[in-house]
């Protein structure tokens, strides 16, 4: 009895200490304190965009000081590494969201946020115009700001290049929408498959489901569906199990070309294994209202019948962008994006303007990893540019005093001048590339010394697991998504069609 007690004794204080613990840390997420009103002798920081780079940057940024504007059509940050478990239903779409007022109001000095998608950008004038393009708008729904300096951070949209049918047949894999969408298609497509007399053939087409492109999307997405049907399908909808098929079509060789070899050969095996079809060297040339049009590796054209298509084909610019970067037209040139400076300052903006993210085309990928350490450093350059604008002024306000003192300040405020100076340029350090895969498997190419190492299955997947859950923002993102998680391990994914 004595030891009983000893040990229930324990845990009861060990549960009462972590329950108090997280208690305070989710109050004090809740309760913003008072913040410093914005300034008017402070310069106006205009951020673009609540993505990756955007949020990251707010993350690290010391408001007190600028004026921070930021702009963006949605208001919250969304974490798109685990986009493809909402479009089954193994995450709540809440989960993986974080309102951008949530870091905002816990900043020192305010910062406003504003609903809005930019629809211009004039660096002559120094001016930002923006649009309310949500449902509901007030009397005014458009108008202009300046800027100091302004950070574009708006991330890319789905490339379609143009192929027929895809923006009206197909679901795309970038936005929240977007797998919101992708999940009542698929559940309609079962239940349109489950109707009573329904034939062989069409069942079959209405379980095809396509996913275009095998990049890192395509390939999460195909290993997501495989685990729906495995796991709930064959619970909920016994009958139609057996008549479900995942093709996913690559244009290239080989799914997954940013991987190591034996990592792309891993998922082929293990996608065989899980019968997901991988057609390599396959084009879409159509996406029509029930099939796909192929263009298979001799050239041939078939078209295949389907119940759903996701296009995963990868990033174009946005028009903003694109028309941003017209303004610039002896230096602003790749098509792929923004160029800057090693600074992340637009080239040809005289470095009022910086690009970071999808939007900008540097040596380094498209990913969520370049975007946030982007972000991060330029909260570090900002703040150093912050305290060089603050000399300068100083400087310029003493440059008629003529008493001794005033002149020894201009020699010290010059020497500190010429320390902020020089930026220290972005380096990225790669922390290595992460895939799920499916199957409760994932695979991971890490830098090693100076060389790889590459991993794939369960504990790489316990692995991935581990590295979203504390790269989520917030505790209540971490505490959502570990629940889920918990919660589809012990009832299943919910597969009521709202
Ligand atoms: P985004 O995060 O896309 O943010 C752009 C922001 O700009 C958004 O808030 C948007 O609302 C806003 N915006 C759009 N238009 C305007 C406008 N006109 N005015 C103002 N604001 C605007 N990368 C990884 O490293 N690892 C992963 O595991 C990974 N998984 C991914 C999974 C999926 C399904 C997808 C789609 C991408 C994934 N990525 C991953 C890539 C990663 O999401 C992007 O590289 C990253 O989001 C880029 O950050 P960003 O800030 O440039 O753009
Ligand atoms: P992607 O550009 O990496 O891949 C798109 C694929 O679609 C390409 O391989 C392309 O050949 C193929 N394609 C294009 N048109 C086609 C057509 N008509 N028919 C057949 N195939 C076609 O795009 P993705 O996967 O959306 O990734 C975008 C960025 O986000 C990448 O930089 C990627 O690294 C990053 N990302 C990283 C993830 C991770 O690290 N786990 C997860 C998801 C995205």
């Amino acid at each position: 009895w004595k030891r009983f007690l000893q040990v229930t004794g324990s845990i009861t204080l060990v549960t009462i200490a972590t329950g108090t613990a997280f208690y305070y840390v989710a109050q004090k997420d809740r309760t913003p304190g008072v913040q410093l009103p914005h300034d008017p002798t402070k310069k106006t920081l205009v951020i673009l965009g609540s993505g990756w780079g955007a949020t990251s940057l707010l993350n690290s940024l010391e408001t007190a000081d600028y004026n921070v504007i930021v702009i963006s059509p949605k208001n919250y940050f969304l974490f798109t590494p685990l986009l493809p478990s909402v479009a089954v239903g193994t995450l709540s779409p809440r989960s993986i969201l974080q309102p951008t007022r949530y870091v905002t109001r816990h900043k020192k000095r305010q910062v406003t946020v504003i609903e809005a998608s930019a629809t211009d950008v004039d660096p002559a004038t120094k001016t930002v115009t923006f649009a309310d393009t949500s449902e509901i708008q007030g009397l005014v729904s458009t108008t202009t700001i300046p800027y100091d300096y302004l950070v574009f951070a708006v991330g890319a949209e789905v490339q379609t290049f143009n192929i027929p049918g895809v923006r009206e047949n197909a679901c795309f894999m970038k936005e929240l929408e977007d797998a919101e969408k992708m999940q009542r298609r698929f559940l309609d497509c079962l239940e349109s498959a489950a109707f009573p007399g329904q034939s062989t053939e069409e069942i079959k087409r209405l379980l095809h489901m396509v996913v275009v492109g095998g990049g890192p999307t395509g390939v999460e997405l195909s290993g997501e569906l495989h685990d729906f049907l495995e796991q709930d399908l064959r619970s909920w909808y016994p009958e139609l199990a057996e008549n479900v098929r995942i093709s996913l079509v690559e244009a290239l060789p080989s799914v997954l070309p940013m991987f190591s070899k034996q990592l792309i050969d891993y998922t082929e095996s293990t996608f065989k294994e899980a019968k997901i079809d991988i057609l390599t060297k396959t084009m879409v040339k159509e996406i029509k209202d029930k099939s796909v049009v192929l263009q298979m590796p001799d050239k041939t054209i078939v078209e295949v019948p389907c119940g759903l298509v996701v296009w995963a084909a990868g990033n174009t610019l946005r028009k903003v962008t694109r028309d941003l970067m017209s303004k610039f037209p002896d230096v602003q040139t790749n098509r792929r994006g923004i160029t800057v400076d090693e600074c992340l300052r637009m080239e040809g903006s005289n470095g009022s303007i910086f690009a970071i993210g999808d939007c900008s085309a540097t040596s380094y990928a498209p990913t969520a990893q370049v975007a946030s350490q982007e972000g991060a450093y330029l909260a570090r350059i900002l703040s150093q540019i912050a305290k060089k604008d603050e000399l300068d002024a100083r400087l310029t306000a003493l440059q008629t005093a003529s008493e001794p003192e005033a002149k020894e300040e201009r020699e010290q405020i010059q020497k500190r001048l010429a320390k902020l100076e020089k930026l220290r340029p972005f380096k990225y350090s790669h922390q290595g590339s992460l895939a799920y895969i499916g199957s409760d498997k994932a695979i991971a190419d890490l830098p090693f010394f100076n060389g790889n190492f590459a991993s794939g299955g369960i504990a790489t997947y316990l692995f991935w697991r581990s590295v979203y859950l504390s790269t989520l923002f917030s505790v209540r993102n971490r505490t959502l998504v570990a629940t889920d998680w918990l919660y589809v391990k012990l009832f299943g994914r919910d597969v009521s069609r709202e």
